[in-house]
Parts: structure tokens; C-alpha cells; sequence
């Protein structure tokens, strides 16, 4: 497609994985904070490197594609080129594709064995008890912790966010004539659900531990690798931190406040320097059903956060998912979790001293102190960029030293000035206006309404904090920012810098000479995504790339061992951009800044997350996720049901191991 402005009203067949994105939007921030709203991209337009693509913007509507490829060319001869690779075409069709000289073997799909005994996977008998032993759904964050410092040889730690019952359950779902608002349209209705399947469900979520090694070249998983393990949405946990044991996470079922089960919606994470697999919880609110009256003391946060959701129907057999009968349950999802992969018995932990909100990763980095830095985005449309610096450091020669470092520190959360500065604002008790008269009795309080006291503290809100990944090479740290169709011409700020922004753009944070700890530092714009073809989208990829270079809604990242950036996408499509999502390589420094190449890109109606490279990065780990939810073409042509197509085989999201043909780094 040539020219994609942005979303149109139409009304028109929403997908569940669509639908979840309006979910993401359910607790919208109504703060007063403000958004610097006539301040219009001064900042901006200072930025030499944006000039060019300006530039191109004021000459033409349209950039001819064959300039696009001169400037390809030119790159192909060497002069510049970032990344090399033979940069793919982007497109769309029914599979993946990988740039020539590379293989992309799929790993792990769900309903995979992942251990010895577990059943064959029987997409027509699922069960939850064989789904507890088998891959789950919906591969997000993928990471890989080495076996005794072995490249190819490790655990590989997988989440698996939630379920596409639709795509999932064969013929539980049909297409029907729906008319709404006086319109026919065609519409995917689901089923009956049933216990059973709600267990299903919740056995497909959560994550997976599972060891694999590379063998003749090729990955492959040990399924009788003795730290094989499930996690699952029932899966006992334990609150730790300054909000555990307080009475707003006391239940029915767990007077301690201590005792949760499960964890939901685990979409990037994180692995830490002592080899731990975090687990973000992002959209928990919609696994909840119910009502809670307007004046219930926990009505005002469950609003902020969009509580309940009512996406799935597990309260309707669990009274836990149930606000109006056990509101508190909710207080209990929304954190960081750290689990110890190393011991396959080990109670997950869920951090609360991170904070609860809808966290979409945990991406750790030791500081030149030894305090550990996490960052994390919360996704939802004008929400926040958090970090937390631990009050400990890490000990490298002793790992039991370092399993409680989340525990104890500070969470902050950014503002971004407009003259360039990101000022770290404390999530501290009694600081500022965190106090009991402003709602904030504890601690606990302002960790349990994490989003509120960040109101408080006025932080910018921002176009959908997804990844935020330090860069140890560089003491850079990117942040993708998904989209934000709703920002409007008067709430443009110098960090969201374009209203109706439907692409997405990325900010770097270079920290105070690579202080991760530093509470002021800097920021600027990597990339304001979209074709930068077209005029008025607004796009700043640099002029040498190409027509397949380009992307829209970055979501994940990976950083190589080379310090170089890898951005994976969630939301392209034949309709609004002609491609897939995938997986681009863009170049952050020198004359490249702003250079972008397409290495691969997923089937149709899949996002593409995961993006994690082992320690030699000759291995690149990419998750395929919802492969074939593409809407009435699920059903129309089951074509699009990769990698297995079969009549009775619904689409298997997978995780992907991609390796240079001959050995090699990637790149
Ligand atoms: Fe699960 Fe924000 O994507
Ligand atoms: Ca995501
Ligand atoms: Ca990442």
C-alpha cells in the first residue's frame, strides 16, 4: 500500500487481538497532567537528522521508489551499510521470510511437548492438564540464559501472553451477520465457554522454562532437561516487597496477603544479570469481571487501570476473577515477576516494589555501582516510562546474594522536558505530594496505585511505553512507543511529537555519562516511524532507507552483542502498511542513525515479538505471535494457518531460531 495516513471510523471486523488493543486503552489517564500542549515540536525540529527527512517531506507527497532504491544500491556498494544483510522485501503472504544467507527454524509451537511425557499435542482434545505439560499460547518475551556460560547450550525462557480462543478451539468459533447501529456486518462470534475451556485457557498462559541446544547447527529442545518447567495462570506465587502481606492484597483464599496464584498477560520481560526470568503482567484487568459500586475504596485505581476488563470469561467460573466478590484479587496482578529457572520447584516472586501497572517488560542492567536498573513501559495510551534502582548490588560471585535485589530501592517515573531533559521522578512514600491526605498511606499504597501516584508526580504521558531496553555498549536506552491514534493536535508534546500518531516512534534516553542510576538525563528521538514516502505522515528513517525498510509500531527490542538495535513490530498489515510485522535492524549511531532494514517478517495476521539473541549472537530467537489472526481471512483461507496446515490444525504461534547458514554472528 502507498499511502496509510492513519486508521479510518469505518466500522469494520475486529480480530480479539484487536479488540485487545482497545482493551489497552480501557483505562485511559484522565490526570491533569499536562501535555505541554503548545509547545509544538520546537525540539524537534532543531534535530539535524530529522532535517533529511523533513527535507524529503517538503519536496514531494511521494518519494519515488526507485530513489528509494538508488539509495539502496548505494548502500549495497558498501558506503554506510549498518547491518549487513540483503535487506528482504516486505510484503504480506502466508509465511515467514529471513534474509538470504540465514535459516529460521521453528523451535517451539505451541502445544508442544516440553518435557519427556508430556501428551501429543491433539488440537481436537485439548485438555488443561495436557496443555500444562505442552508449550503454551501466544509466545511473547523470549530470553535465553546460558548453561555454565554455554552459547549453545541453555534454558530458554518463554511467556506466553493469552489465548485467541477463536483461532484456538476448533469450530468454536463461526462467522455470523451481526447488524449494530443499523449496519450488517460480518462478525466472528465465539462459543459457549465451559469450565474446561477456561482451564484450558489458563493452563496456555503464563510461561516456559525449557533447556535446548544446539546440535549439528541447529537448536533443538532436551525435553528431559531436569529444569524443564510450566508456568501457568494457576501456578503458585508470592507477593514479596513493601506492598506483600498489606490488607488491600488480603483475599478470602489468602489472609496473608502473601499467597497468589498464577500470573496473566506476561507479554516482554526480561532476563537478569544472575540468570532470573522476569516476567511482565500487562493487561491482568481484562481477565476481570464483575462490578464494583463507584464508591468502593478501590473503585478510582480499578478505573485508572481499566478494572474489570471482562475480555475472558474466567470469572464467571472463579469468584476470584470476580471484582464484585473478591476486588482485592485484582490488587494482586499487575507487578514484575521474578521466577528462579535454575530451580524448577522455586515460588515465582511478584515484585512489588517495581510497581503495578500494566507493565509491558522488564528489561535489567547492572550499573557501574552494582545497583541493578530495571526499566519498564506501561502500555496504554498516555501512560508512563518507570525505572527501578535497586538499594543493593549485584555480587557476581555469589547468585543467592542477588535474588531479593528487587525488593528494596526506587521506582521513578519520567518527564520529559521539552529542552531535552528527562528528569527521574521517586514513587516515594511521603515525598512530594505522596501522602496519606492525597490517598497515599504507605508505601504499599503508592505501589498498589502505582498509576495514580505517577498522576501526582505529573509525569508525560506518552504514545504507549512498550519495550524500554538499556544498551550496555552504549549507555543508551530505547524506548518504543507504539502508536496513539487518540493524541490531538493540542496535546503534542516535545516527546510525542506528531497528533494522530498511528506509527509510532522511538525515544532514546542517553543516561548522564551511563549512569543508569541518574535521575536527570537526556532524551531525544531515534525515530518518528511510518513510510516516510508520504508527506504527511511524518516519518524520520534516514533517506538511505529503503521502501522495505521502513516500519510502524514498534513494540519489542533486542540489542546484539555488538550494541546494535533490533526493533520487532506489532500491528502492520496488507491493509494499513502493505507489510507484515517483523524484525528490522536499525543503526543508532554515526551517519547511519536512522537507517532501518528488514531482516524477517512473520506470516500473515501474526505480530512479531521476542527479539533475543544468545551471548554470541549467532543465534537469534524471534517469537511468532497469533499467526493467521487476520480477521474473516482466518476463516476464509486456512491457508494462513501456519506453520501446520491442516483442516483440524489450528495456527500454531511458534518461537523461531534464526542462524546464519555456515556459523556466524548475525547481522
Ligand atoms: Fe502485550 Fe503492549 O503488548
Ligand atoms: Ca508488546
Ligand atoms: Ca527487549
Amino acid at each position: 500500500m502507498d499511502k496509510y495516513l492513519g486508521p479510518t471510523d469505518e466500522t469494520e471486523f475486529k480480530t480479539l487481538t484487536e479488540r485487545r488493543e482497545e482493551l489497552e486503552d480501557a483505562g485511559r489517564n484522565c490526570s491533569a497532567n499536562p501535555t505541554m500542549g503548545d509547545i509544538i515540536n520546537r525540539r524537534f525540529s532543531r534535530r539535524s537528522f530529522i532535517g533529511g527527512s523533513l527535507a524529503v517531506a517538503a519536496i514531494s507527497t511521494t518519494v519515488s521508489p526507485l530513489a528509494l532504491l538508488t539509495a539502496d544500491e548505494a548502500r549495497a556498494e558498501g558506503e554506510a551499510s549498518p547491518f549487513d544483510f540483503k535487506e528482504i522485501e516486505a510484503g504480506v503472504d502466508e509465511t515467514h521470510h529471513v534474509a538470504e544467507g540465514y535459516d529460521a527454524d521453528i523451535l517451539l509451537r505451541w502445544g508442544d511437548k516440553v518435557f519427556a511425557d508430556s501428551p501429543e499435542f491433539d488440537p481436537l482434545k485439548q485438555t488443561a492438564d495436557a496443555q500444562s505439560r505442552q508449550f503454551g499460547y501466544n509466545n511473547d518475551y523470549v530470553g535465553f540464559i546460558p548453561l555454565e556460560g554455554n552459547p549453545d547450550h541453555g534454558l530458554l525462557v518463554v511467556n506466553h501472553e493469552y489465548t485467541n480462543a477463536e483461532i484456538m478451539f476448533p469450530n468454536f468459533a463461526r462467522v455470523e451477520k451481526v447488524t449494530e447501529d443499523g449496519k450488517e456486518e460480518d462478525k466472528v462470534v465465539l462459543g459457549e465457554y465451559t469450565k474446561e475451556l477456561v482451564d484450558i485457557e489458563m493452563a496456555a498462559h503464563g510461561g516456559t522454562v525449557i533447556e535446548i541446544r544446539k546440535v549439528d547447527g541447529k537448536w533443538q529442545p532436551v525435553l528431559d532437561g531436569k529444569y524443564n518447567r510450566r508456568i501457568t495462570a494457576t501456578t503458585e506465587m508470592q507477593l514479596s516487597g513493601p506492598a506483600a502481606g498489606h490488607e488491600r492484597v488480603k483475599t478470602p483464599s489468602d489472609p496473608t496477603g502473601r499467597k497468589v496464584f498464577g500470573t496473566i498477560n506476561n507479554c516482554a520481560g526480561g532476563v537478569t544479570a544472575w540468570g532470573t526470568y522476569m516476567m511482565a503482567e500487562e493487561n491482568f484487568n481484562g481477565y476481570f469481571g464483575g462490578e464494583l459500586a463507584e464508591d468502593h475504596p478501590e473503585f478510582k485505581q480499578m478505573k485508572r487501570l481499566g478494572t474489570p476488563g471482562g475480555q475472558y470469561e474466567w470469572s464467571k467460573f472463579y469468584d476470584r476473577f470476580d471484582v464484585s466478590k473478591e476486588p482485592n484479587e485484582a490488587n494482586r496482578f499487575g507487578w514484575v515477576v521474578e521466577v528462579d529457572p535454575l530451580d524448577p520447584t522455586s515460588v515465582p516472586k511478584k515484585r512489588t516494589a517495581i510497581g503495578r501497572f500494566k507493565h509491558e517488560g522488564c528489561e535489567s542492567i547492572v550499573n557501574r555501582d552494582g545497583r541493578v536498573v530495571l526499566y519498564s513501559g506501561d502500555d496504554e495510551r498516555y501512560d508512563y516510562v518507570y525505572k527501578f534502582v535497586t538499594k543493593g548490588t549485584y555480587n557476581p560471585d555469589d547468585r543467592a546474594a542477588n535474588m531479593d535485589l528487587f525488593d528494596e530501592g526506587t521506582l521513578y517515573v519520567a518527564k520529559f522536558d521539552e529542552d531535552g531533559t528527562v528528569t527521574w521522578m521517586p514513587l516515594v512514600h511521603g515525598e512530594g505530594p505522596l501522602t496519606a491526605e492525597n490517598g497515599f498511606a504507605s508505601q504499599a499504597d503508592v505501589l498498589i496505585d502505582t498509576r495514580l501516584a505517577a498522576d501526582a508526580l505529573g509525569a508525560t504521558k506518552m504514545d504507549r511505553p512498550e519495550d524500554v531496553q538499556p544498551n550496555p555498549k552504549t549507555g543508551k536506552v530505547y524506548v518504543m512507543l507504539t502508536n496513539n491514534t487518540k493524541r490531538k493536535e493540542d496535546e503534542i508534546d516535545a516527546a510525542n511529537p506528531r497528533a494522530k500518531n498511528a506509527f509510532g516512534h522511538i525515544v532514546e534516553i542517553s543516561e548522564t555519562d551511563g549512569d543508569f542510576a541518574s535521575t536527570k538525563s537526556r532524551w531525544d528521538v531515534l525515530l518518528k516511524c511510518g513510510d516516510p514516502s508520504v508527506a504527511e505522515v511524518g516519518a524520520s528513517f534516514s533517506t538511505a532507507t529503503t521502501r522495505n525498510g521502513w516500519f510502524g509500531m514498534p513494540d519489542n527490542c533486542a540489542i546484539d552483542a555488538e550494541g546494535r538495535l533490533w526493533v520487532s513490530t506489532d500491528g502492520n498489515n496488507e491493509k494499513d502498511t502493505g507489510r507484515t510485522d517483523g524484525v528490522w535492524a536499525v543503526e543508532t549511531e554515526g551517519e547511519g542513525r536512522g537507517t532501518s532494514k528488514l531482516f524477517f517478517r512473520v506470516p500473515v495476521g501474526a505480530e512479531m515479538c521476542g527479539p533475543s539473541f544468545n551471548p554470541t549472537s549467532d543465534t537469534f530467537f524471534l517469537a511468532v505471535q497469533h499467526p493467521g489472526d487476520a480477521g474473516l481471512a482466518t476463516y476464509e483461507k486456512p491457508a494462513t494457518r501456519w506453520p501446520d496446515f491442516r483442516d483440524d490444525m489450528p495456527v500454531r504461534p511458534a518461537v523461531v531460531a534464526v542462524t546464519r547458514q555456515g556459523g556466524g554472528k548475525i547481522g
